[in-house]
C-alpha cells in the first residue's frame, strides 16, 4: 500500500523494498565507514528553533530565487546520476515533477537521459520551459567537456554547477563489493561512445564507476580551470563542493556566481564535517559577494528552515528524489517535493516567519548553547 507516506523516510523504506539491492546500495551509500553520511543528517539535530509568536501566520510565502530565477520554494533538486535505474522515465520524470512544483533541477553530466530530452520533457505546448541547470564533470578531454556546456547553453539551461570534489571517486564499499555498473539496457546518454557512456568496458573486480572516473575525469583540475570555464561560457557558474571559508573566498576571487556547500552526499572524503556545520563559515567568508546554497542530509522542512537561518539562499536534495522516483516515477518525485513544501510552510508558520526574508540567524541556536542534550 503506497497511499500514505508522511515523511521522506517512508519513501526511502519503500524504495529499498522495490529497488534491486545493488541499485539501492549505489544510491544510498556514503564513502568508507560512512561517518560523514551519518553526520549530515545528525547535524540538523544539533540546532534548536527560537520561534516568535503572535505574528499572524495565516499566509506564508515560500517564494525564493536563485541567480535571478524565481522558484516557488527554496528547495531544489540536486544532481544525482543515472536516474533510469530508479524508474524507466528517469531524469525526464524528475524534470516534469520539478516543473510542476515550480522549482529547478540540476541535471547530472551522468544522466541516463540527454540534456536536450530532459529540457523538452519540461516544455509545455504553451512553450514555458522548466528551470534547468547542468552539473558538469570536467573530463580529461576538454573539448568533450565544452561540448556538454554548449549543448546546455543551446537547450536553455540557466547555469553550470561545476563539481570540484571529485578528482577521483570516493571508496563506497557496497559498490566495490557489488562491482557496481549500469544495467545493460542503460547508458550515460550524453556520450556517444560506449566507453564514455559507461555501458561497456572492463571494470574488473571493483566499483565500475570508480574505474570509469579514474579513466575519464581530470584529476589535475585546479582554480585555473575555473578561469578556463568562465572564458568558455556566458552562463552563471557555481562551484559545487566547497567546505571551507578559505576556498569560498578563493571561489569569489575567481569570479564565481555561486557556491554550493556540499560534501557530495558524504560520498567522497569520509570524515569531513556535515555540510550544515560549515555553512555559516562559508556564508561569513563570502559576505554577500555571491549566492550560497547547501546540500546534504536535508530530509525535513525543519532542516530546510535551519539551513536558511544559517544563511543558505536555497537547499538541494539528492537521495529523497531518487526514493520518490523509485516509488512512483514523476508522481513520487512530486509527492516528495510537496511534502517538503508543506513541512517547510508549517515550520515557518510555527516559527513566526511569513516569508524567507523573515528567517534570520536568531531563529536557531546550537544545542550545547541552550541545553545539555
Ligand atoms: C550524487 N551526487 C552527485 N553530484 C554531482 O555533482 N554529480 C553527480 O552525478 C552526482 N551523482 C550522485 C548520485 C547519487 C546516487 C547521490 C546520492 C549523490 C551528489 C549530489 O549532487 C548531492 O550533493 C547529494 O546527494 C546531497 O546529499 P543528499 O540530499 O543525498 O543527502
Ligand atoms: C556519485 C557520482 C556520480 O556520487 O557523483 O555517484
Amino acid at each position: 500500500m503506497s497511499g500514505h507516506r508522511v515523511c521522506v523516510g517512508d519513501f526511502e523504506e519503500e524504495a529499498r523494498r522495490v529497488l534491486p539491492k545493488a541499485i539501492y546500495d549505489y544510491y544510498s551509500s556514503g564513502a568508507d565507514e560512512q561517518k560523514t553520511l551519518a553526520d549530515n543528517t545528525a547535524a540538523f539535530n544539533r540546532w534548536r528553533f527560537l520561534p516568535r509568536m503572535l505574528r499572524n501566520v495565516s499566509k506564508v510565502d515560500l517564494s525564493a530565487s536563485l541567480l535571478g530565477q524565481k522558484l516557488s520554494m527554496p528547495v531544489c533538486v540536486g544532481a544525482t546520476a543515472m536516474q533510469r535505474m530508479a524508474h524507466p522515465e528517469g531524469e525526464t520524470a524528475t524534470a516534469r515533477a520539478c516543473q510542476a512544483a515550480g522549482t529547478g533541477m540540476m541535471l547530472s553530466s551522468w544522466a541516463t537521459s540527454t540534456i536536450e530530452e530532459v529540457m523538452s520533457a519540461t516544455t509545455s505546448s504553451q512553450g514555458s520551459a522548466g528551470i534547468m541547470w547542468l552539473q558538469l564533470y570536467i573530463y580529461k578531454d576538454r573539448e568533450l567537456t565544452l561540448s556538454l556546456v554548449r549543448r546546455a547553453e543551446k537547450a536553455g539551461y540557466k547555469a553550470i554547477f561545476v563539481t570540484v570534489d571529485t578528482p577521483y571517486l570516493g571508496r563506497r564499499w557496497n559498490d566495490m563489493r557489488n562491482c557496481f555498473k549500469l544495467p545493460s539496457h542503460l547508458s550515460m546518454s550524453n556520450f556517444s561512445t560506449a566507453t564514455l557512456a559507461f555501458s561497456e568496458g572492463d571494470y574488473g573486480n571493483d566499483s565500475g564507476l570508480a574505474v570509469y572516473v579514474a579513466k575519464a575525469i581530470d584529476p589535475s583540475l585546479s582554480w585555473d580551470d575555473i578561469t578556463w570555464l568562465k572564458k568558455h561560457t556566458k552562463l552563471p557558474l557555481i562551484v559545487k563542493g566547497i567546505l571551507t571559508g578559505e576556498d569560498a573566498i578563493q571561489a569569489v576571487n575567481y569570479g564565481v556566481d555561486g557556491i554550493l556547500v556540499s560534501n557530495h552526499g558524504a560520498r567522497q572524503l569520509d570524515g569531513v564535517p556535515a555540510t550544515l556545520d560549515v555553512l555559516e563559515e562559508v556564508v561569513n567568508a563570502v559576505q554577500g559577494r555571491c549566492e550560497v546554497y547547501m546540500d546534504g542530509g536535508v530530509r525535513r522542512g525543519t532542516d530546510v528552515l535551519k539551513a536558511l537561518a544559517l544563511g543558505a539562499k536555497a537547499v538541494f536534495i539528492g537521495r529523497p528524489v531518487l526514493w520518490g522516483l523509485a516509488c512512483q516515477g514523476d508522481k513520487g518525485v512530486s509527492e516528495v517535493l510537496e511534502l517538503l513544501r508543506e513541512e517547510l510552510r508549517l515550520a515557518m508558520a510555527l516559527a513566526g516567519c511569513r516569508s524567507l526574508s523573515e528567517i534570520s540567524r536568531s531563529l536557531v541556536r546550537r544545542v550545547n548553547e541552550t541545553s545539555r542534550m
